[in-house]
């Protein structure tokens, strides 16, 4: 990586629903416009992003566009990061990817800074690595102060997750259909093949032949990789629901450890960065979608012990919370941006 002061950066999908997040967090931590170039499709070349007070004139990707380029963050699906993200790489750009191409590789670390960020700092030499799957983030969020404090056995996750994990078109294509309704027509589907103002339905990735969809399946698959630890027993129902952005997760812990206290576990989850306790009984204030939108923070919350894994002994190894996080933000641009400043501090910049 470049040792000068002031990095480049490539933002690849700079025009989707998680490039314009990138550039967001990238203008909020005061990267200067002239540092930055973003790519797209050759549809959108010459379009120009607002970028804080500044424009940033679209560029097509195309092979040696991103040559001397110090960082490039990918988001423009697995079929372009496939094709140019260990090539990129491969020439010393580090490229943090946040599609599903390179997850579960064996020489890619699979990365959330505040969990297993140190992996980043111990082979300095990967120029490729894998943001992970945006419900398996915020769900990682939530439960690992709880898994460092108690040690976490099995878990029974289910989430309520926004359109816009669909990209900037499902957003856009709520919008239209919850008009569509309200004026008393039929909802058109154009990204999902079911309507999703005012319905919820099953995650819309593939099924497998075992039942479970993509999601799910990567939940499970990415959160031993990211804990390295495969023991831990996990069940996923990935679930869209009518809500722009942030996504939602019930979670069902049990625990290797009886919870003594929950207080000292409330007091764990409030002291981990990047979480932020929300679990008022009294107001019954707990996490929402729309509190977490636009937030860097996981708001977490209803966390209450689990009274069916109470054993002969009165010990509780069961807890239940709900945690929501901004999937655009957490979920994807700000963990890309998070992992990179973790490689710029450790490379002295
Ligand atoms: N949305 C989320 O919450 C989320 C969370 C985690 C990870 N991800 C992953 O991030 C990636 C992007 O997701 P998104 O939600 O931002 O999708 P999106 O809104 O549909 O944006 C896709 C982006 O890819 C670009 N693109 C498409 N074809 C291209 C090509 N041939 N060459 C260069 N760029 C091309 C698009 O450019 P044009 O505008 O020119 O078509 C657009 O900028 C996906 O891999 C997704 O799985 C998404």
């Amino acid at each position: 990586m470049s040792q000068s002061a002031n990095p480049t950066y490539a933002v690849v999908g700079a025009t989707g629903a998680v490039g314009r997040e990138m550039l967001d967090v990238l203008c909020a931590q005061g990267v200067g416009a002239e540092s930055i170039r973003a790519f797209a499709s050759p549809r959108s070349a010459g379009r120009r992003l607002e970028y804080g007070n500044a424009e940033i004139t679209v560029e097509a990707l195309e092979p040696g566009v991103l040559e001397g380029i110090d960082i490039a963050l990918f988001s423009a699906g697995s079929a372009i990061s496939k094709q140019f993200a260990r090539p990129t790489a491969a020439r010393g750009t580090v490229v943090i990817d946040n599609s599903s191409a390179f997850r579960m590789d064996a020489d890619v670390p699979l990365i959330v800074p505040e969990i297993n960020g140190d992996e980043l700092t111990a082979n300095e030499s990967r120029r490729l690595i894998a943001n992970p799957n945006c419900s398996t983030i915020i769900t990682l969020m939530a439960v690992t102060p709880i898994h460092r404090l108690l040690g976490v056995a099995r878990m029974v996750v289910s989430t309520y997750q926004a359109v816009s994990g669909a990209g900037a078109a499902a957003m856009e294509e709520l919008r239209r259909q919850a008009r569509e309704v309200l004026d008393g027509g039929e909802p058109t589907c154009r990204v999902f093949d079911q309507p999703c103002a005012f319905n919820v339905f099953s995650h819309n990735t593939a099924i497998g032949e075992d039942g479970y969809n993509v999601e799910e399946t990567k939940m499970v698959k990415e959160t031993h990789k990211i804990w390295g630890d495969g023991s831990v027993r996990i069940t996923a129902t990935c679930i869209r629901v009518p809500v722009f952005r942030a996504h939602c997760a019930s979670i069902n812990l049990t625990l290797r450890e009886p919870v003594g206290d929950l207080d000292a576990v409330r007091e764990a989850i409030a002291a981990f960065p990047g979480v932020r306790l929300v679990d008022d009984r009294a107001a019954n204030r707990f996490p929402t979608p729309l509190e977490a939108s636009g937030r860097d923070e996981v708001l977490v919350g209803r966390l209450r012990l689990d009274p069916s894994q109470i054993d002969g002994k009165g010990r509780c190894f069961g807890l239940n919370l709900f945690a929501a996080g901004d999937q655009l933000r957490k979920g994807a641009a700000l963990n890309a941006v998070q992992i990179a400043n973790v490689l710029l501090a450790h490379a002295g910049v």
